[in-house]
């Protein structure tokens, strides 16, 4: 069975299902795009992530954890979730000497990820407690979430039917808790305007604020503001990759291609709020600059020219690559451009 065949197995038992639930199966089932042997976040795989374009990533993030546990003092931890390969852990760790747990549910990134830890640090949900930093950098955009549109101004959800061999969005009445989350989180869409609902990225939020003791939950992604993103609410924002690309329409291919959507922080918002966090929503160009990577790349700048100067080609081929490593971590229209949320316990 392929996860294309498993969604029209349960819609032909339940009839139409959830955009959560074929999210669900497409992603993260036996057959879904996590689900297989294939490590998707990795320079071959199917999107190039901060951690995937450089160590610096990690590099620089360890400046942060530092900062933390000069704040909060020991014990302290690193969990990251949604680690695939260990590409951002392992930088930060060469940085920084703390004790670090990964947390991921794909197979592959978890193999990966057992290679480069003990294996008793490789969880697939978050320990108990955590004093310290929770970090999850490209998580929230690809948990499950639910689909609605805004129609002669009423909410109305966008299931998966099934017709032949073709999958569809069909007409559903809202549940309560999506139509509660749309009037809170959604702002000002207009007329015809999709919106993804991120039920599961708020519980998530919430679920880690109420194991964190003392420290910060750190989450890194695209998206924006509810206010932000309404000029992406025509089409809305949801949509799939594939081997770096934009890739066909979400229900084509499930299981073959990776699904996501615009991070709403607006909700991340609330849900910190309402646990007592102080917030901070930054972009990650000005969060990797405050952390010193502007400063690096001017002394990687120097450096080459230095290298040019005394011959050493191999050096200064070495330093440019650098140089355009960190150059595209603070792109202003590329990764530069993702939010950088922080709730503060
Ligand atoms: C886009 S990849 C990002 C991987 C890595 N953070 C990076 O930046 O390269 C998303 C990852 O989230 C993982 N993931 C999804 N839901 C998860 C959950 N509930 N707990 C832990 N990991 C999860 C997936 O398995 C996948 O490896």
């Amino acid at each position: 069975m392929n996860a294309k065949d498993r969604v029209f197995a349960e819609i032909l038992v339940r009839g139409p299902i959830p955009f959560e639930r074929f999210m669900e199966i497409a992603l993260y089932g036996p057959e879904g795009f996590f689900g297989g042997d294939h490590l998707r976040s990795e320079k071959g795989g199917d999107f190039l992530t901060s951690p995937e374009v450089s160590p610096l990533f990690g590099e620089t993030l360890a400046v942060y954890v530092e900062r933390e546990r000069e704040r909060i003092g020991q014990p302290f931890q690193l969990v990251e979730v949604a680690a695939g390969s260990g590409s951002l852990l392992v930088p930060l760790l060469e940085e920084v000497d703390v004790d670090a747990w990964a947390v991921e549910i794909s197979p592959a990134a978890r193999s990966k990820l057992g290679a480069l830890l003990p294996n008793d640090r490789v969880l697939t949900e978050l320990p108990d407690r955590v004093r310290g930093v929770i970090l999850a950098n490209e998580l929230l955009d690809n948990l499950p979430m639910a689909v609605a549109q805004k129609i002669d101004n009423r909410w109305r959800e966008r299931w998966v039917g099934a017709e032949d061999d073709t999958l569809h969005f069909v007409d559903a009445d809202p549940r309560p808790e999506v139509v509660a989350w749309l009037d809170a989180n959604a702002g000002d869409v207009p007329d015809g305007g999709w919106v993804e609902v991120q039920l599961e990225a708020q519980t998530w939020l919430r679920d880690a604020l109420d194991r964190l003791d003392a420290g910060s939950v750190v989450i890194i992604d695209y998206g924006d503001t509810a206010e932000n993103l309404i000029p992406r609410r025509r089409d809305g924002t949801l949509r799939t990759y594939r081997a770096h690309h934009l890739g066909p329409h979400p229900l084509d291919e499930p299981g073959a291609t990776d699904i996501t959507a615009d991070v709403n922080f607006t909700a991340l918002i609330a849900a910190a709020e309402r646990k007592g966090a102080v917030i901070q929503l930054s972009r990650q160009d000005d969060f990797l600059a405050d952390l010193g990577l502007r400063q690096r790349l001017s002394d990687l700048r120097h450096a080459e020219l230095e290298a040019a100067r005394s011959g050493d080609e191999m050096e200064r081929l070495r330093l440019r690559s650098l140089k355009t490593e960190a150059e595209t971590l603070m792109h202003p229209r590329g990764l530069g451009d993702f939010r950088v949320f922080h709730a503060i316990v």
